[in-house]
């Protein structure tokens, strides 16, 4: 329980890998924020956490709103009293070559992925600058490293997320604040689900483990990051890739 009376914000946790990691951190006793754009998963996490003997609360959000994000960042505040870990892992994907990608859809993926992790960052920062300690972990992706064929807006993203993550953790150290990234390869979630057979062939082509990694897998690396066994490691980016991007 070594993250007994520390407070977890996880975005996107409704599911797949943003659950994974809510579930882990509060299996170590960490009381966690379940933030999520959709109500209906959130609920379900929560009983299940609930049902482990986990402490958590939901939080209907949209990553991309500034107004809602402070609004969910001063009543963890208000309920719990301070934020130590915050896991930026709300993602989309809205692939298309960059010929037929539109404007709007470049503009919704970096919206989510990338101004969503800024957002939470700059909103949770004063109060964890106040504390002298926090840990942020941003959920990058290998293609963020590779680049990606029909990817560009969401592996731009994923790369942005990285530089996000080296001036966050060079800009707050002094105040005791880590951050730092995962890179996951191919994850087994909704989001890979409806991946064509022949783009999943590829990826496990690609990985040298030749099978996909589980959300578990992610959780374990945040854990780390999220917990005082890493405090000094700061800007530094993990791929969780069975050696995908090596
Ligand atoms: P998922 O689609 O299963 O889960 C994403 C969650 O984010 C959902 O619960 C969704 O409702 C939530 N979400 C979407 N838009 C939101 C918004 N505007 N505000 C708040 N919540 C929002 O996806 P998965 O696979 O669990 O991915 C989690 C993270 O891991 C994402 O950032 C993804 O890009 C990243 N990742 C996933 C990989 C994979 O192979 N599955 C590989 C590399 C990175």
């Amino acid at each position: 329980m070594h993250l007994k009376d520390r407070v977890a914000i996880v975005t996107g946790s409704g599911r797949g890998i943003g659950f994974a990691i809510a579930k882990l951190l509060a299996e170590h006793g960490a009381k966690i924020a379940l933030v999520d754009i959709n109500k209906d998963d959130l609920t379900k996490g929560k009983s299940e956490i609930e049902s482990l003997g986990g402490i958590a609360k939901t939080f209907v959000c949209d990553v991309s709103d500034w107004e809602n994000v402070q609004n969910v960042v001063k009543e963890i505040i208000n309920e719990w009293g301070r934020i130590d870990i915050l896991v930026n892992n709300a993602g989309i994907t809205r692939d298309n070559l960059i010929l037929r990608l539109t404007p709007e859809d470049w503009d919704l993926v970096i919206a989510v992925n990338l101004k969503g992790a800024f957002l939470f960052t700059k909103a949770v920062a004063r109060q964890m600058m106040k504390q002298k300690y926090g840990k942020i972990v941003n959920i990058s992706s290998v293609v963020g490293l590779m680049g990606n064929a029909a990817q560009s807006n969401y592996s731009s993203s994923k790369a942005g997320l990285i530089g996000l993550t080296k001036s966050t953790a060079k800009e707050l150290a002094g105040k005791g604040i880590r951050c730092n990234a995962v890179a996951p390869g191919f994850i087994e979630t909704e989001m890979t689900k409806n991946l064509s057979e022949k783009a999943v062939q590829s990826f496990l082509d690609s990985t040298p483990l030749k099978y996909a990694g589980r959300p578990e897998d992610v959780a374990n690396l945040v854990m780390f990051l999220a917990s005082p066994e890493s405090d000094y490691i700061t800007g530094e980016v993990i791929r969780v890739d069975g050696g995908m991007a090596m």
